[in-house]
Formats: C-alpha cells, sequence, structure tokens
C-alpha cells in the first residue's frame, strides 16, 4: 500500500495539543527526545502504528520501541520485571536506554514484529514526556527517517525522508545526545546488551553489580542488527590517519571526518570532530547529514579509538559503511 503526498505540519513546542489530537487521530507526528527525533503513532493504535511501516519503508517483522512516561505503567507491556530491571530503570529512566522484557499477551505483534519480547524505555526530553502524558496510551516510535536511512538529530533531517509522507513534525531543536539508546535484553538469565548507545556496559555493570554480556553479532532479527543501516547517500569508508595520509593528494572530491591533525590536501573539505566521545555522538550524524548535501563523492571516517566508550560510535560507523 503507498501513501498519497499529505502537508506535513511544522509544529512547535507551542502547539503540544495540536500534536497530541493528531495522534489521537491516528496520524504519525515526528518527534524530539533527547537521542534522537522518534516517528511517533499511538502505541495503542493498530492502525496508526501501521502508517509507521509504511511512511518509512520498514520491513513489517521489524520491531518498535514503546515510549512511555513513568515507571508505574511499565506494567501495562510486560508482568515480568526483574529486581535488576527496576534498578536500570531507577537509575537510567528518563534517559537513553531501551530495556526488552517479555511481553504481555495484550501488546500488538505488530510492535513485537511477532517476537514474544517488547522493548520500552522513558525518553529523557521535555516535549516527548509531555506528549506521552497527554496522550496516555504510550506511543510506539523508531527513529525518524526512511529506513537504512542516516538517524534525525534535528527537525531538517526528518523532513529530508519523510516530507510529505507523515500529519506532521514538532521541532525542538537538536538531540542532546544524537545516538540512538542503548538496547538492552532483560528477558534473559544473563542482561544481553543489544544495541551500544550512550548508557556504557560499564554504567549497567556498577549499577547491578554483575557482569552482563555485549555480544558484537545476536540474532539477526533483532536491534539495528542488519550488517547494512544508518546508510549516508555518499559511500562511507572508515581509515586509519596513517591510511587517509596515504591516499593523498587525491583527484576525487572526499570529505574527511577527522580528529587527528591531518595535512591539507586540495579536493578534500574537512570536518573536525570533537575528540571527546559524547560531543563526537552529538555531531556525528549532523555532520553526514551536511555531508549528504554537498558534492563530494566520498566519505572517509577517521577510525575512532577503538574503547569500550566509543562502541555506540563504532558499531554506527561499522553500520553505515561501504566496505567492512
Ligand atoms: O533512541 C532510540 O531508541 C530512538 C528514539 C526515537 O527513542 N528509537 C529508535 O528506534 O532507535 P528504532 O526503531 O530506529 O530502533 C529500535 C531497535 C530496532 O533495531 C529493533 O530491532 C529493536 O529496537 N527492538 C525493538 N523491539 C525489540 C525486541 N522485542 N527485541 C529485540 N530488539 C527489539
Ligand atoms: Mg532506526
Amino acid at each position: 500500500m503507498k501513501e498519497a503526498m499529505i502537508k506535513t505540519k511544522i509544529l512547535t513546542a507551542l502547539h503540544i495539543d495540536e500534536a497530541v489530537a493528531l495522534l489521537k487521530n491516528g496520524e504519525v507526528v515526528a518527534l524530539p527526545t533527547e537521542t534522537v527525533y522518534g516517528l511517533a503513532a499511538d502505541a495503542k493504535n493498530v492502525e496508526a502504528i501501521n502508517k509507521i511501516f509504511i511512511s518509512k519503508g520498514r520491513p513489517s517483522e521489524h520491531p518498535l520501541i514503546v515510549h512511555i512516561d513513568t515507571l508505574d505503567r511499565v506494567g501495562e507491556w510486560t508482568e515480568n520485571i526483574s529486581e535488576d530491571a527496576k534498578k536500570l530503570a531507577k537509575h537510567f529512566w528518563p534517559g537513553p536506554l531501551t530495556m526488552i522484557f517479555t511481553k504481555k499477551n495484550s501488546v500488538s505483534s505488530l510492535i513485537t514484529g511477532g517476537l514474544s519480547t517488547v522493548a520500552v524505555r522513558i525518553p529523557n526530553h521535555p516535549i516527548a514526556l509531555e506528549i506521552i502524558k497527554k496522550l496516555g496510551n504510550g506511543i510506539v516510535a523508531p527513529s525518524a527517517n526512511a529506513h537504512k536511512k542516516t538517524s534525525p538529530t534535528q527537525a531538517e533531517h526528518v523532513l529530508k525522508t519523510l516530507d510529505g509522507k507523515i500529519a506532521a513534525i514538532v521541532d525542538g531543536g537538536t538531540c542532546s545526545i544524537g545516538i540512538e539508546s542503548t538496547i538492552i535484553d532483560m528477558s534473559k538469565e544473563v542482561p544481553v546488551i543489544l544495541r551500544p548507545g550512550a548508557i556504557t556496559q560499564e554504567m549497567i555493570e556498577k549499577v547491578l553489580g554483575i557482569a552482563i554480556e555485549s555480544p558484537l553479532k545476536h540474532n539477526e532479527k533483532v536491534s539495528g542488527n542488519m550488517e547494512f543501516h544508518y546508510q549516508p547517500e555518499k559511500p562511507l569508508y572508515i581509515m586509519t590517519r596513517d591510511h587517509i595520509e596515504k591516499l593523498l593528494p587525491t583527484e576525487d572530491a572526499l570529505a574527511i571526518m577527522h580528529y587527528s591533525n591531518l595535512h591539507q590536501s586540495k579536493n578534500i573539505t574537512y570536518y573536525a570532530m570533537p575528540t571527546e566521545k559524547t560531543l563526537y555522538a552529538q555531531a556525528l550524524y549532523a555532520t553526514l547529514h551536511t555531508i549528504d548535501s554537498t558534492d563530494v563523492k566520498k566519505i572517509i571516517v577517521e577510525k575512532p579509538p577503538f574503547l569500550s566508550e566509543w562502541s555506540d560510535i563504532n558499531d554506527r560507523l561499522i553500520k553505515a559503511s561501504s566496505k567492512k
């Protein structure tokens, strides 16, 4: 089913009630969270949820995250909240942590992609929280970009792939974290990180007082686990500084995202990235969107430090790259 083009309304924090009314009416609305912009639908309206899959071009077996506003509402989605999950919720919610639980029977399989588990988080953003509270049902919200494309951290990034396909966007400025939430599977005996994010393995282990798992590869069906994802329009290659220096000079028009000092060379547009991880994360998707709007042929990214703190950045860049 293909959706006809509609006029996408641009709203702001002053129009929360209008956004809520659209959601109540079964429309999809993009809104800011602290990680990336999400494409929201009423989590208890199956027809509305279906619109998310249509407007993103997202395969229907790809499960969605339920976003709620208070801890006491987790019980609407799962009956199995372990003591460990409660500890993590108290510590990190609202915030960039998504927890996977065994789902309640009543949870639509459209949300879970047919899985017996459901993903839940409380986002840490005043606009998202107010909308969820006023709607009352929870929202499901994947990142607000066409399937497999670079995630949006600003309203204009959302419009690049979804303008004319969604009822509205609430412009709340730039997302403070810039990378999708950490996903941790709490339905297993030992918690497993399925997608790295701003809440690191070490931070979680410190709160739980136990070692958790963080496999590089796991069940294909889940969690940004596709080999290619987050891809900019231009081919992206990850290279060490030495490798980049050997490549230059070149006749190709290239964009280089670097954090070391590099000798400047012709035909190259340089994008100096922060050396501090949280600042790098904030800048990552915005820089990829900026480069995509120029006419360079390729994006070269200087290989970030291979440190656990940087695992979310490495994860996203590897999936965004054209050559492994
Ligand atoms: O930061 C975020 O998490 C953002 C903002 C908008 O909240 N949302 C987001 O959603 O990144 P999305 O749909 O782009 O990514 C959600 C990931 C998917 O890779 C999906 O496979 C995984 O969550 N997921 C959802 N439910 C799951 C489940 N029951 N088991 C395993 N993975 C699940
Ligand atoms: Mg996504």
